[in-house]
């Protein structure tokens, strides 16, 4: 990708280092519609996944590669270790899209060299220059990160990151890997690498950075300010521990104050000339679509995207907005999309119009899911009298979860109330056809679903969140059951919307036995917690 001192390039990892996040898995379809919306949304790099994880991974990424690596579309990174097998997998995965880059790393700290990789530093910067000269040997676009850059010794640093240029790389990340930096450090560090690198006028400068210390947004601010043109973040910044940098954060920072950034990339401060590629009206809807596919709930107070964002609750507060908004606020809800949780739909609405409204949303259902989604809109607006946007993402997120589903819920039914011992009968089909029913007695209704659907799942696991919150206000509305299983010290989510919340909670609990089982064929390797089999290190 072109270096344009004047432009800072939005690199998102949500389908990387976001489902890298507890319990946030994605299967396929899911992963293609964020994909396509990251697409709507103008960010200048997706990194679609670690193709050599899985064969499920690799799949992922190369059908994102065809659908969504148009020739102007965004550019498909996929992310591989420094060896030659996660590379060449990277780089079979990324081939259909038009614009594609292999992103290859290594850890560059002393406590990453001596505990994770048992390598000196001189073997550490040959590993990079072989790796990155192999990656630029199958495509034109190398991004090479120094993993733990910010606990690193810069003068290391300055050495690696020139042998990753002599050897073709094109972008350089520096990640805050463990979220350690403070602003005022995490700037100097890419001012240091700017003055000491000789080569670095032949890369783009880009960060990662961890939110352990809730300071991710910051550092990255101030390394734009030292040069930095790449940031690499998440939708509501969902990531690994306490998350990445937040997408939506930074390019609303970027844009509310353009005037104070201009100068640092040699603009005059009164140029309107936006900051980033990205199309602000997208980004609440992205954010939406992402919380709703993970099951990561926003926090309400969260910035940009949380559901107080936009709401002046105290009186002396309105009173101010009311008179002139500036008063109490800084962005216009409608900058980043938000309108008014639109009342889409109702009752006698057609089916091109559910299917344009969904579009509309990120959405794109084959022929059968939206006959099924369709249906259920139906059955649904004979249930609530008015069908808002926020329930129609409800109806489609559970049935997007559906596709690699081993059980489906064909029946819940409980008998509950006081003097009663709460009981239900579940009945279950699987994927090769069976059709299995068990009734249970537990502590209240939801609690003999989830024994019940136990019972017939027969895969052991713990309980660890069951949450329930209502799409829109109303007596009549939706509840939505968020539910996340352990099983071996990992997280499966499962979410799903009814206005009966015992049928939500059921459907929930079985979304997260599918992930929960799906998860356990698949196995997926950890790109920074594996180690490279040693027949796959570079020969040195
Ligand atoms: O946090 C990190 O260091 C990473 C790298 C693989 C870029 O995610
Ligand atoms: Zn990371």
């Amino acid at each position: 990708m072109a270096k344009d001192p004047g432009r800072v390039l939005i690199f998102d990892t949500t389908l990387r280092d976001g489902e890298q996040s507890p319990g946030a898995s994605l299967n396929l379809e899911e992963k293609l519609a964020i994909a396509q919306q990251l697409a709507r949304l103008r960010v200048d790099i997706i990194e679609a996944g670690f193709p050599f994880a899985s064969p499920g991974d690799f799949n992922a990424v190369q059908r994102i590669a065809a659908a969504v690596g148009t020739p102007d579309g965004p550019v498909i990174c996929g992310l591989a270790r420094a060896a030659r097998g996660d590379i060449k997998a990277c780089a079979e995965a990324v081939a259909p899209a038009a614009n594609r880059r292999i992103h290859t790393f290594i850890a560059t700290s002393d406590i990453h060299l001596e505990h994770k990789l048992r390598k000196s530093r001189a073997e550490v910067v040959a590993i990079t220059a072989e790796m990155v000269a192999y990656a630029r040997s199958l495509v034109d676009d190398v991004e090479f990160s120094c993993e733990d850059a910010g606990r690193s010794d810069p003068h290391y640093l300055y050495e690696v990151i020139e042998a990753a240029i002599a050897a073709g790389a094109t972008t350089i990340n520096i990640p805050d890997t463990v979220g350690y930096a403070t602003p005022a450090e995490f700037g100097s560090l890419i001012a240091g690498i700017n003055v000491h690198v000789p080569n670095i006028d032949q890369a783009v400068i880009s960060v990662h950075g961890h939110n352990d210390l809730g300071l991710a947004v910051a550092n990255f601010l101030e390394a734009v300010k030292n040069g930095a043109r790449q940031l690499e973040c998440t939708i509501n910044g969902i990531g690994e521990r306490a998350g990445n940098a937040s997408l939506e954060e930074l390019v609303m920072a970027l844009h509310v104050r353009r005037a104070y950034f201009n100068p640092f990339l040699g603009r005059e401060a009164g140029s309107s000339e936006p900051l980033t590629g990205v199309r602000t009206e997208e980004i609440y809807k992205t954010s939406r679509l992402v919380s709703n596919l993970t099951g990561m709930v926003v926090q309400p107070n969260k910035a940009i995207v949380g559901a107080n964002a936009f709401a002046h609750e105290s009186g002396i507060h309105q009173d101010g907005v009311l008179k002139n908004r500036l008063t109490y606020e800084i962005v216009d809800a409608r900058t980043i999309g938000l309108a008014d949780n639109r009342i889409s739909l109702g009752k006698l609405s057609g089916r091109s119009a559910f299917r344009a409204r969904l579009e509309d949303l990120g959405y794109s259902l084959d022929r059968d899911d939206l006959d099924e989604a369709f249906a259920r809109f139906k059955e649904l607006a004979d249930r609530k009298r008015e069908i808002t946007d926020r329930d129609l993402e409800a109806i489609v997120s559970d049935q997007a979860q559906q596709p690699e589903a081993r059980y489906v819920l064909k029946l819940v039914q409980v008998s509950t109330g006081t003097n009663l011992r709460p009981t239900a009968t579940v009945t279950l089909t699987t994927s090769d056809g069976a059709e299995l029913t068990e009734a249970a007695i537990g502590t209240g209704p939801v609690d003999a679903v989830c024994q019940a659907l136990n019972s017939l799942a027969r895969v052991p696991n713990e309980l660890v969140e069951f949450s329930v919150k209502s799409v829109t206000g109303g007596i009549d509305a939706m509840g939505e059951v968020t539910i996340r299983l352990r099983h071996q010290g990992v997280l499966y989510a499962g979410h799903a919307a009814d206005t009966d919340i015992v049928v939500a909670a059921a459907q929930a609990f079985v979304n997260a036995l599918n992930r929960l089982v799906h998860g356990m064929e698949r196995q997926p390797l950890h790109p920074q917690m594996a180690s490279v089999p040693v027949a796959e290190l570079p020969r040195l």
